[in-house]
């Protein structure tokens, strides 16, 4: 294979916001998760610390909560000040003692230093209720609830940036589901209110790439939208837990720009171009709860409590995860236009990329994803294409043959112009791929990579089979070979100075 990078063009420089995550109060996520109170692992404020410098490291730049479904019948008002009201967890079918609320939020982003972005309850909730959380949140001092922050110790205004209406208010399974136009009126109405608070919160809302539903929604309410919600989870094993195998995971990769290209023309036809991409849900993995995301409701805890565990498998975590997760953040970055914010779901435990266990956390496959990408490839990213890629049949879930191109490679720059880098992945299963570079560039080079020993390959307690190694391949020449191990992610650099590699 040859690619061809055009270092000439004028790159387009990505939002780091595409490398963001997503927490739910679901399963151990938060309680036992990120907030374990009484853990000798954790801080004064019940935070877990190594998963703290876990997600430091992976630099997570933004972090969506409390849901996903449990916001949809969710009262912040419960989960603030000294008296919680622990509520009855509809979506999930728990009680949730609400210790953990705003404050401990905020608390956590601004210990990891990310972008707090708070999805809001419209399903049983109003659009009061969500500016009165606005107001909790960003006023000074006006009103009860910026009063009612500084008596809960909080004197300054949290400025919380980001802010969406609503999660899958589109599904037949989301608590308080709305119509096309109904949706659309009540986001307007929201929208108002939330911008009549504080003009300077930046709005999305729940969408998907649905026509209709989009239609009716930017209709109603798109003067008011800076983004368009959407999620994504390929492997949808919510009911049966029956993981696809490696060669069907990357059939799914096939399928991994479709929703962005539906959006983006939706939004050119409509005129709306300003408003961004917020994909603010997506994982290879489907999470599994059984029986309580469909009509179909467990009635023992056995039918649909229990079998949250199985989302604790480490050894389910593998290549296919992290090939696939690659492919995600190539394709944010190829649409960094129109794409401004990703959230993977979730970062701990569930289908995350940080596991936790009392006395420690495991670091999954796709975590080395994220921290290949946020600390080693470049922010711009440059215009290339490649000729003869290898291309396998491989078998779908559906036992159907597809095409797959086996190389995914996306070019970018350092706007501090110290180098090049690329985010090259090879799907194959068992064979190495060989690509001849084409680019105006100069400098020492490194290969900084993970693959495993086998497709399998995973992390666990007490042992760590995926971990990113490093290279140094020497001077860089234009037509240079680079060869990339079977079901690896790599980030190739070129870089002048061959401190900062
Ligand atoms: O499976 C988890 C759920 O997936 C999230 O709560 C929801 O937003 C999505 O349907």
């Amino acid at each position: 294979m040859r690619l061809y990078v055009n270092v000439k063009r004028p790159a387009q420089k990505r939002d780091f916001m595409i490398y963001g995550h997503f927490i739910e109060h679901f399963h151990r996520q938060i309680y036992g998760g990120v907030y374990d109170p009484g853990n000798p692992l954790s801080d004064e404020d019940g935070l877990r610390e190594d998963v703290l410098d876990a997600m430091r490291k992976i630099r997570v730049p933004i972090l969506r909560w409390p849901g996903g479904c449990f916001v949809s019948s969710y009262h912040w008002k419960d989960a603030v000040g000294e008296n919680r009201i622990p509520m009855f967890d509809k979506a999930w079918r728990v009680e949730d003692p609400n210790t953990f609320g705003t404050d401990e939020y905020i608390k956590l982003c601004r210990k990891i230093g990310c972008e707090p972005y708070i999805c809001t309850n419209a399903g049983t909730g109003s659009a009061e209720e969500m500016s009165d959380w606005v107001e909790y949140c960003n006023l000074e001092t006006e009103g009860q609830y910026a009063k009612q922050r500084i008596r809960n110790g909080f004197e300054k205004p949290y400025k919380v940036k980001y802010w969406s209406v609503g999660n899958e208010n589109y599904g037949a399974w989301e608590i308080g589901a709305k119509s096309a136009d109904e949706w659309g009126r009540l986001v307007t109405e929201a929208a108002k209110m939330i911008k009549h608070v504080d003009p300077c919160t930046e709005l999305s809302a729940a969408a998907l790439a649905d026509l209709d539903w989009n239609v009716n929604l930017l209709k109603h309410s798109g003067q008011f939208l800076d983004w368009i919600s959407i999620h994504g989870y390929w492997d949808a094993i919510h009911q049966t837990n029956d993981y696809a195998d490696y060669d069907a995971c990357m059939v799914y990769t096939n399928s991994i720009t479709d929703s962005v290209r539906k959006v983006r023309g939706l939004l050119e036809a409509m005129g709306l171009g300003r408003i961004r991409i917020a994909f603010d849900e997506w994982n290879l993995r489907g999470w599994y709860h059984p029986n309580v995301h469909t009509v179909k409701q467990g009635i023992t805890r056995e039918e649909y409590l229990y079998p949250r565990d199985k989302n604790d498998d480490n050894t389910k975590y593998t290549m296919a995860d992290a090939v696939f997760t690659a492919c995600f953040l190539n394709m944010c970055n190829r649409n960094c236009d129109i794409i401004g914010m990703a959230n993977y779901a979730p970062i701990v435990n569930t289908r995350g990329c940080i596991f936790t266990y009392k006395d420690g956390i495991v670091l999954r496959s796709t975590y080395h994803v994220f921290d290949l990408y946020v600390n080693y490839l470049g922010d711009e990213v440059l215009e290339s294409w490649s000729e003869e890629n290898p291309v396998c049949a491989l078998k779908s879930i559906s036992d159907t043959l597809e095409s797959v191109e086996m190389i995914d490679i996306v070019a970018t720059s350092f706007s501090d112009g110290s180098g090049y880098a690329l985010a090259a992945v090879n799907k194959d299963s068992d064979k190495a791929h060989e690509f001849e570079l084409h680019m105006d560039a100069a400098g020492e080079v490194a290969i900084h990579f993970i693959s495993g020993d086998s497709t399998e390959s995973y992390n666990d307690i007490g042992c760590s089979r995926v971990e990113i190694m490093h290279e140094l391949l020497g001077q860089y020449h234009p037509g240079m070979k680079f060869m990339l191990r079977p079901h690896s992610v790599n980030i190739i650099q070129i870089r002048a100075d061959r401190k900062s590699i």
